[in-house]
């Protein structure tokens, strides 16, 4: 009986270690959420039962060598044991339980994540290789940054364009698959003012680790300052064609691969590229003019540039003006 005592002590010790260094570890990140309470709750209790099943193997494991070694100079079998009944069912129903109390807190995580507030604000939300859109239909405001209230609730409705990617701010804890040919719904209430960033979380082509956008919260003052000069700035840019031109590429999301200061990304940047000499990949050059431009934009893989060849960028069927003013848009990145 010594032994159980001794190892049963071990055990309880040993566990108390684990979690508390689990704990100190800070694996998650701030909790930025009002659905990131009942996922770290559930969440701890899980690390209450690593440590503890960790230290209940390693234990008796790691005691068993050393307490029952061989001595020297035994040679003869060790004891033979038979099953042992009560040991048996204490095994099975102990665990039964433990996984029953859990599926218990875990659906009741998951309704505390879904609570819906029905006059929640609601964001219209593009994925698409490799860029994130917002668009706040009410407003008429389309942005590549998410800007939301802090402590109301936020209804993300997510399409894809393409592939299936995945909407995942870690600080906020809840993750949602965008799923191409159907709506998928984000609630969140954001409770920590601050500056986060939504990380795709599903391989989505080349470029996937860099499928990332700002999401800020803000105070609602903030909030609504930033909305008026969205609105201002939209209202501003509709009156000339360069102007639509540039809406035009945030709501296609074309920043995503396509950089306007020079540098490098999955497609050739904009800047500077209005009439300069593009290599292709075949080997010859183009002048990157209105002809190119719009051929690139409606047939992208008619000529495919050096460097970037094949080309993943997929074909955008728009019309002769909005191609006119995405040109005159990229006279200006200069
Ligand atoms: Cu989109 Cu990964």
């Amino acid at each position: 009986m010594g032994h159980f005592l001794v190892v049963g002590i071990l055990v309880i010790v040993m566990a108390v270690l684990t979690y508390v260094g689990l704990d100190a570890a800070g694996l998650m990140p701030v909790q930025a959420s009002a659905q990131a309470v009942s996922i770290d709750w559930l969440w701890n209790w899980q690390l209450v039962a690593i440590s503890f099943l960790f230290s209940l193997i390693v234990v008796p494991l790691i005691y068993s060598l050393v307490v029952f070694r061989r001595k020297k100079g035994e040679t003869g079998d060790g004891a033979h044991i038979e099953g042992n009944t009560p040991l048996e069912i204490g095994w099975t129903i102990v665990p039964l339980f433990i996984v029953l109390a859990f599926a218990y807190m875990g659906a009741y995580s998951l309704g505390q994540t879904r609570r819906v507030d029905p006059t929640a604000m609601v964001v219209q939300v593009k994925a698409r290789q490799f860029a994130w859109t917002f668009e706040y239909p009410e407003l008429g405001i389309v942005s590549n940054e998410l800007h939301i209230p802090v402590n109301k609730q936020v209804v993300l409705k997510m399409e894809s364009a393409d592939v299936i990617h995945s909407f995942w701010v870690p600080e906020f804890r809840v993750k949602q698959d965008v799923v191409p040919g159907r709506v998928t719904e984000y609630r969140i209430t954001p409770t920590l003012i601050g500056d986060y960033k939504v990380r795709c979380a599903e391989l989505c082509g080349s470029s996937h680790a860099y499928m990332e956008s700002p999401v800020i919260v803000d105070s609602q003052s903030d909030y609504d300052a930033w909305i008026s000069a969205q609105a201002k700035i939209a209202a501003e840019a509709a009156k000339t064609p360069e102007g639509q031109g540039k809406l035009l590429t945030v709501r296609n999301g074309c920043i995503g691969c396509h950089s306007l200061d020079g540098s490098k990304m999955t497609g050739p940047t904009w800047f500077n590229l209005y009439g300069s000499e593009v290599p292709l990949a075949d080997g010859r050059t183009v002048i990157a003019d209105d002809a190119f431009i719009t051929e690139s934009i409606l047939q992208p893989k008619a000529k495919e540039v050096k460097g970037f060849a094949p080309t993943t960028m997929p074909a955008y069927p728009l019309t002769d003006e909005e191609i006119a003013n995405i040109i005159a848009y990229l006279k200006t990145l200069k």
